[in-house]
């Protein structure tokens, strides 16, 4: 029996599908679970079941409870903002898997969209204030804090396979990595989404949806900010030397983003920022987690990009976006792909 088969035995076995004809089918693009499609009947809804080994090269393990996690931000981001989030269908707890609504006909995964050139602005201006607002509004919340305690799992998926590891692929950065993975760890000030990556989006007319977040983490909202301006420098160097606006869409996801915390830490965010950028762009390239569409002249770029400007980073995202599109980038030529 195909693994997608015996899910479906589990989840009949369980009560969750009950149409004699019911189907299943892999969803793509998932390296930490088991994602389907299921039908049922005239229903269709998605069951999400974490894995204990993250499908990438690296030996990479991973405590499954990160699903609790993830519902616990369905939940809460659910009712606090309808719509920015998919609504969950059931949990079950002891398969460490729970259902959700379908984002069907008309969605569409942001990634795909940048892969092939549709960079709009108005989408990282929608982005941008979507995030401020949940870190607005979940800012400096005791209950919160207690709730989303999750440091040992943020830890695991993002501050060890990022920071730690590329800090020893890079001794003469390594201090640098090092301060930096303890600072994150000890700031606790928002709720951090943890994977807040065009490839967790999907669009559809004026709804934006945010997936997968099993690394939520009440933590510093810098996480959430570096780690998607880092998705968008990494599209503009694949185009490159194409150019599709990225520059125009990074400038829009910060305006509104600072726009959404104008009474909160913006400014705080924007200094700590550039040094994570710096750093979560490497990564990208020598951590756990490479890129996959970069051919190695691109990946090289980044790393004399990043040796170069770490040790003194660029003072705000502004300069930053200057030094690269206006400066730096216009040395990348066309690379073979990988
Ligand atoms: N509720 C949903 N509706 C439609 N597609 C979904 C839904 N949830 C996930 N997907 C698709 O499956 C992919 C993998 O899901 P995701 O939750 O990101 O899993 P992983 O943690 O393994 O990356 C997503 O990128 C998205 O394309
Ligand atoms: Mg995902």
């Amino acid at each position: 029996m195909s693994q997608a088969a015996q899910f479906l035995a589990r989840l009949r076995r369980n009560g969750r599908v009950h149409h004699s004809h019911a189907r299943i089918a892999p969803l793509s693009g998932g390296v930490s679970s088991e994602i389907y499609l299921v039908e049922d009947g005239a229903e269709k809804f998605v069951v999400k079941r974490a894995l204990a080994k993250l499908k990438v090269k690296d030996d990479w393990f991973a405590d499954i409870s990160r699903t609790v996690s993830e519902q616990k931000y369905f939940e809460y981001v659910g009712r606090m903002m309808p719509g920015v989030v998919p609504q969950l269908r059931f949990s079950d707890p002891e398969e460490a898997c729970f259902g959700m609504e379908f984002l069907g006909d008309g969605f569409a995964n942001w990634k795909q969209l940048l892969l092939a050139g549709d960079c709009r602005a108005e989408h990282a201006e929608q982005a941008g204030a979507i995030l401020g607002e949940i870190h607005q509004r979940t800012y400096l919340d005791d209950a919160l804090r207690k709730q989303f305690d999750t440091t040992e799992n943020f830890h695991q998926l993002r501050v060890e396979p990022y920071l730690l590891t590329t800090g020893t692929r890079h001794p003469g950065l390594q201090q640098i990595f090092v301060a930096e993975a303890r600072r994150i760890e000890t700031t606790r000030e928002a709720l951090v989404h943890g994977d807040f990556s065009p490839k967790n989006i999907l669009i559809c007319d004026k709804r934006m949806v945010l997936l997968d977040c099993e690394v939520a983490w009440y933590g510093d909202p810098t996480f959430d900010v570096a780690f998607f301006l880092n998705h968008l420098f990494l599209k503009s160097l694949y185009h490159a030397p194409e150019n599709f606006g990225m520059e125009t869409m990074i400038a829009a996801f910060w305006r509104s983003y600072a726009q959404a915390r104008a009474n909160g830490d913006a400014r705080v965010v924007e200094r700590r920022l550039m040094p994570l950028l710096l750093m979560l762009l490497l990564a990208r390239v020598d951590g756990k987690s490479p890129v996959e569409y970069l051919p190695s002249m691109k990946q090289q770029f980044i790393r004399d990009f990043v040796c170069k400007h770490l040790p003194s980073p660029p003072e705000n995202l502004a300069d930053m976006s200057d030094i690269w599109f206006t400066q730096e980038l216009k040395s990348v030529s066309v690379g073979a792909p990988a």
